[in-house]
């Protein structure tokens, strides 16, 4: 008879530590110590059977900015299941439960870290409509020979954090991060899945902006991608970013080096069509599931006011069908008379955040509500970062 779903167990970390190592790969512990800590005990959802644990979904909390909207996040991660168990509903049900005990703590959206149909059959979608440029030879061989010259590359240790911390907490469209999670990331060396380097960009002695980036060595897993290095985390000043890109490719010698760029970030996006790169249309990281409807939408009234006005947006109401967490029923948006229906969570997500193939998404109801909404979404994608699990 299986067990659960349910919390991890005090005596069960050997247990979960097998599962995850042998499913995943050996150091699970280590590379998501956010994930596998006491503190997130209660996170770590479990199925027990013939005296075990055979399957695992594990989640952090945090909370989070939608330019400056505080919204609480739960990420999904580390999803398990042993081989001889798998097909029997187990970490489909171990992820409904991470929902509802996400809603229940408060949650409003949840990041999963992949987009198989375990997930997209509840309602997971790829969102965001980010941009993806590459820094080849041939750009760089364009840009000003001593474009770059002003700022210098340095590789960063624990030591600073206070001035990473710094420059993250003034990025628009990020977690609200403890100080223990950057810690981690440093104590770990690995960002979103790789081992990652952390650079400083400095002018002088200060530093203007920072670079995590996954150096050639990890991003082998095709033979082009061996040419490769990619920068999965930046914050701080845009023009120093641009020009560090160029130093960095020649550090790493390679063919080019990529970044992920928030939707949002009008001014990166600038400086590097600046340099000649061209950027293409892409997802965020993995998948994301509206938790909490409503509650999403009452902390992002801010946001929604300074793009339609305090009066449209306070005439604006918002209802689902079903409770938080819940992987089913439709949602409303009601303003007055006039209303608009999304049939489902896969729906209302690509529509609030963003459809990366560029398909709108037509909510059925009101033509004139539906253009009023055209105008204040889609509400910014988060990327993962240091936060991934
Ligand atoms: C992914 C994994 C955790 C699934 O565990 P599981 O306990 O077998 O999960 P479930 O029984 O709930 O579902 C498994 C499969 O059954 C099938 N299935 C379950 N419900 C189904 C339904 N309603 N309709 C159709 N197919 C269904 C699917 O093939 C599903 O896999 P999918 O995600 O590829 O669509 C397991 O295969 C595993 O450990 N894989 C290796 C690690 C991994 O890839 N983790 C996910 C990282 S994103």
């Amino acid at each position: 008879m299986a067990e659960g779903p349910r919390p991890l167990r005090s005596d069960e970390w050997g247990q979960l530590e097998e599962l995850v190592d042998s499913v995943f790969r050996p150091g699970m512990f280590q590379q998501y110590p956010q994930l596998f800590c006491p503190e997130n005990q209660q996170n770590l959802r479990v199925i027990v059977e013939d005296g075990r644990v055979v399957s695992h979904v594990g989640m952090v909390e945090r909370p989070a900015s939608l330019l400056g909207c505080r919204i609480d996040v739960a990420c999904i991660g580390s999803v398990a299941t042993y081989p001889a168990y798998r097909g029997r509903g187990f970490a489909s049900r171990l992820f409904q439960d991470c929902c509802d005990k996400a809603a229940a703590d408060g949650v409003d959206i949840m990041l999963v870290s992949g987009s198989r149909g375990l997930y997209t059959r509840v309602g997971c979608r790829r969102v965001g409509r980010d941009l993806y440029f590459l820094l080849t030879a041939e750009e760089a061989a364009r840009a000003h020979p001593r474009f770059g010259d002003e700022v210098a590359l340095r590789p960063l240790d624990a030591g600073w954090i206070p001035s990473l911390q710094a420059l993250y907490e003034q990025e628009p469209v990020r977690f609200l991060r403890p100080r223990e999670d950057w810690e981690k990331a440093f104590a770990s060396q690995v960002v979103m899945a790789r081992r990652a380097e952390f650079w400083g960009i400095f002018a002088g002695a200060t530093l203007l902006a920072y670079l995590i980036v996954h150096p050639p060595a990890e991003m082998q897993r095709t033979p082009s991608d061996r040419f490769l290095a990619r920068v999965v985390e930046y914050a701080g000043d845009r023009a120093a970013i641009a020009r560090a890109l160029l130093a960095l490719r020649t550090h790493y010698q390679v063919e080019a080096i990529g970044i992920h760029v928030l939707g949002t970030d009008a001014i990166l996006r600038a400086r590097l069509e600046m340099l000649g790169l061209a950027g293409t249309l892409v997802p965020s990281w993995g998948t994301l599931r509206v938790i909490n409807f409503p509650g999403l939408m009452e902390r992002c009234r801010p946001l929604l006011a300074g793009r339609l006005g305090t009066a449209a947006v306070r005439a604006l109401h918002f209802a689902a069908d079903s409770p938080p967490g819940s992987p089913t029923g439709g949602f409303t948006i009601q303003c007055g008379p006039a209303s608009l229906r999304l049939a489902d969570l896969g729906t209302l997500a690509r529509y609030l955040f963003g459809d990366p193939e560029g398909e709108a998404v037509q909510p059925e109801g009101s033509p004139a509500l539906a253009a009023d909404l055209a105008r204040a979404l889609p509400l910014p994608a988060l990327w993962y970062g240091i936060n991934y699990v």
